[in-house]
């Protein structure tokens, strides 16, 4: 059988999906899943999963680095990668929403220009230019909730998955822009080069995602 190589987002979705691989009889050593390193193979040496950010999913699939990777929707709505995607694996359900601060209302027809601080420009672009409203991104990497906090943003657009962070920092969420999950993507080529490898582990995963836990 042909063997894959899969990049997979670490942080949130990364120990979903490797259970995912699990309960399809892809097993990954522990020794190997507590290590540091960022290229890590199953016991039967058919699987090389290779461990990115979440951005750089798809950027190794649409190259070919990786025939496949898992990543959350939200990156592939920010990226402008060109890759398949076979299947909605189901967990890391999170919600893509636009928050600020508890209370704080009519902004919009306040401000001439609303200052959104976001890790996805291209999903908050989208967003408002769609319902006409003008903003100025502010483009950031991280801890996105402070931006309303310190004034460097009116609103931001961010990932929520409990809320807490929100809650915490005295924020709610004001719209929501869309739900998402991960997803199972596949590099074009792959999915004909590799398509009887890679539509067997698409039908594996799939059964193992709608089994009763
Ligand atoms: C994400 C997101 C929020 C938080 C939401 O950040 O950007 O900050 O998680 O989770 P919650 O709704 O469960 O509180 P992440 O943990 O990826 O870190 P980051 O701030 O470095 O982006």
């Amino acid at each position: 059988m042909a063997k894959l190589t899969i990049a997979l987002a670490k942080g949130r979705l990364q120990d979903e999906a490797m259970k995912a691989f699990h309960q399809v009889g892809i097993i990954v050593a522990p020794q190997e899943l507590s290590s540091r390193r960022l290229l890590i193979t199953d016991e039967k040496q058919l699987y090389h999963f290779i461990l990115v950010k979440p951005t750089d999913v798809p950027v190794y699939v649409e190259h070919g680095i990786a025939d496949l990777g898992i990543c959350g929707q939200d990156v592939i709505l920010e990226s402008i990668a060109d890759v398949h995607q076979p299947l909605d694996l189901g967990f890391g359900y999170c919600r893509i929403a636009v928050a600020g601060k508890k209370h704080e209302t009519n902004l919009t027809k306040e401000l001439s220009v609303l200052r959104v601080a976001t890790k996805y420009p291209r999903i908050a672009a989208n967003y408002f230019q769609q319902r006409g409203v003008p903003v100025e991104l502010i483009k950031l990497s991280g801890s996105i909730e402070l931006a309303p906090l310190l004034g460097l943003a009116d609103r931001i657009v961010d990932l929520v998955e409990t809320g807490r962070t929100l809650i915490e920092n005295g924020l709610e969420i004001k719209e929501i822009i869309s739900e998402t999950t991960a997803r199972l993507i596949a590099n074009r080529a792959s999915f004909q080069l590799k398509r009887a490898a890679i539509l067997e582990l698409v039908d594996l995963l799939a059964q193992a995602i709608n089994k009763p836990k």
